[in-house]
């Protein structure tokens, strides 16, 4: 079994899933690669505790991620901090030489994206990738081969989403992702858009044209100090796009929402797709249940398929079970040390984002703010 040795940039949220992930390798029992939790960067002290009492791998934990870089024990980093931060971090985490899973929306806007892209052009013996794990629902796998298999037919219409409801309650308080100097002027594009483009990407569909309407709801946050202060950051993104598939040459309308109103939604994350032979419908709402149309010339029906526990990387969990995000998180990150050892992700959709695909959202959010800002559609 191969080590790959990780420091985490930005304790957090999602430092600690991945951390769990590692600490439950054992679920994965067909890997021949695993990740080890070495050391932790973060500018708030308190997050260390935890780390260290669950991690005793964790030999350095430090609030200077330069000398998180300069250890000679950490193959591969974890960057999770703010937006603002991306192209500082990651161009000096793979200027190290360090592999690198980075954060969406990887750089706060299309110009540090591309610095970081041409930052690991520079070194090409580093793996970059960026984080996306909803895609790793085995209800999406299963779409990923029906996509890959061609079973689809013409593609006539896609719709993917991600949508919240966490700021439904305009009383709670600002923080940095409502913040345009450190979130991004994207907004919510910026913080779940590249949950919606993952799979459409992955599938090499290519937005030609948008035109996005994008909503800032609540203008005023309470600051937490008593004061209320201006929100400018856009709450939610609606864009349609002419898109191109490149397997039949026929283009088609992909409608992309990011939500972080959404009533009724806690963490919907969905995916519909019509074809001429094939039509597909999933979302996290329901995440066992995988709705398919195949159109033979006779009634056409939506079946349901109970999806259990049908992994890209094999777990010891029974095929009968339930999958959730953890698990996710856990495929996805499987998806990145598996891709970083054996040259090529294990299958099409098991592999994590890719520069490319990050540099292609930048594209599509700088055209949806200027197509929002002037009422017209814009060419990419
Ligand atoms: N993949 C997902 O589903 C998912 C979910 C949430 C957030 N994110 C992304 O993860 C990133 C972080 O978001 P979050 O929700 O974890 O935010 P967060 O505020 O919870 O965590 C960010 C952490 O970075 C630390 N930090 C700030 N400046 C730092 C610095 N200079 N050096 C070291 N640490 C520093 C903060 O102290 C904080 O602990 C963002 O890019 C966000 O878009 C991804």
């Amino acid at each position: 079994m191969k080590t790959i040795r990780f420091g985490i940039i930005g304790g957090g949220l999602m430092g600690r899933e991945f951390a769990s992930a590692a600490a439950r390798w054992c679920h994965l029992p067909k890997m021949d690669v695993r990740p080890e939790i070495v050391a932790v960067c973060d500018k708030n002290p308190a997050l260390f505790e935890w780390y260290q009492n669950h991690f005793p791998s964790v030999k350095q934990t430090t609030d200077d991620y330069r000398a998180l870089l300069a250890n000679e024990n950490v193959d591969a980093v974890y960057i999770a901090v703010p937006h603002n931060l991306h192209r500082e971090v990651y161009c000096a985490a793979i200027d190290a030489g360090k592999h690198l899973m980075g954060e969406k929306p990887f750089g706060i806007d299309l110009p540090a994206n591309e610095t970081i892209l041409a930052t690991a052009a520079r070194h090409k013996d580093v793996f970059v990738r960026c984080c996306s794990q909803m895609p790793f629902l085995p209800g999406v796998q299963h779409i990923g081969k029906i996509i890959e298999s061609g079973e689809l037919g013409q593609v006539i219409e896609v719709e993917t989403g991600f949508l919240h409801s966490s700021d439904m309650n305009a009383d709670k308080p600002i923080n940095w992702k409502r913040m345009v100097e450190i979130n991004g002027r994207y907004g919510v594009l910026g913080d779940l858009g590249m949950h919606a483009c993952h799979v459409p990407f992955r599938a090499g569909w290519r937005p030609r044209n948008v035109r996005a309407i994008l909503s800032n709801i609540v203008k005023q946050r309470p600051d937490g100090k008593g004061k209320l202060v201006p929100c400018e950051t856009w709450d939610n993104g609606t864009l349609l796009c002419e898109t191109l598939d490149p397997a039949t040459g026929e283009t088609f309308p992909w409608t992309f929402k990011a939500f972080r109103i959404a009533p009724g939604e806690k963490n919907t994350w969905y995916v519909k797709i019509l074809g001429t032979k094939t039509s597909v419908r999933w979302s996290t709402k329901n995440p066992k249940r995988l709705e398919v149309l195949r159109y033979d010339g006779g009634e056409q029906t939506w079946g349901r398929i109970d999806v259990g526990v049908d992994t890209a990387f094999e777990s010891i969990t029974g095929g009968i079970f339930e999958l959730g995000f953890s698990d996710a998180v856990q495929q996805m990150w499987a998806g990145y040390v598996y891709e970083l050892v054996h040259g090529q992700p294990k299958s099409k959709f098991a592999g994590c984002v890719t520069p490319a695909e990050a540099n292609l959202s930048h594209k599509l959010f700088t055209a949806a703010l200027e197509s929002n800002e002037n009422h017209s559609t814009v060419n990419l």
